[in-house]
């Protein structure tokens, strides 16, 4: 069965462009619940260790230092069928493939700089949920 949490990030390109609250906006319009949320900022070590099953792709390197760049908003979600339903609302990993009307189709500048992440399984959910978020910290 689906579960009904996800867990997204607003990356440093979407934050330094100013585009915090339009990202939040579509969210909530689209159904989600905020279960948990900070904006914080990881350190190169962090983000590595976050993107560690991406290890051995060549844009590793470049994924970690844009991750860590400037601040992320972290966040856990709620909604049925959370996963599926986020990815949906997030649109493809490279902006040029997003469609209308996605989150990365309005805010993503290239595959690299996509504006948001989205958890791809229930499983890789709760797992990066725990990396941000204390149990005391899911509302
Ligand atoms: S996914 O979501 O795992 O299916 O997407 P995938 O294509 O496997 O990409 C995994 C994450 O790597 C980022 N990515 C890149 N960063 C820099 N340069 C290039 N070329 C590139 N290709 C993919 C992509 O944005 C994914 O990050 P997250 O945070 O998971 O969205």
């Amino acid at each position: 069965m689906a579960g009904n949490r996800t867990f997204t990030m607003i990356k440093p390109d979407a934050v330094r462009a100013g585009n915090i609250g339009g990202i939040l906006a579509m969210m909530n319009d689209a159904g989600f619940r905020i279960v948990s949320m900070k904006l914080t900022k990881l350190s190169a070590e962090k983000a590595g260790e976050f993107y560690e099953v991406h290890k051995e792709r060549p844009f590793y390197g470049e994924l970690v230092e844009f991750m860590s760049s400037g601040p992320i908003v972290a966040a856990i979600l709620e909604k049925d069928n959370a996963v599926e339903d986020f990815r949906k609302l997030i649109g493809a990993t490279n902006p040029a493939e997003a469609a209308p009307g996605t989150i990365r189709a309005k805010y993503a500048t290239s595959i690299g700089e996509n504006a948001v992440h989205g958890a791809d399984s229930d499983e890789n959910a709760a797992r990066e949920g725990s990396f941000h978020f204390a149990a005391t910290e899911m509302f």
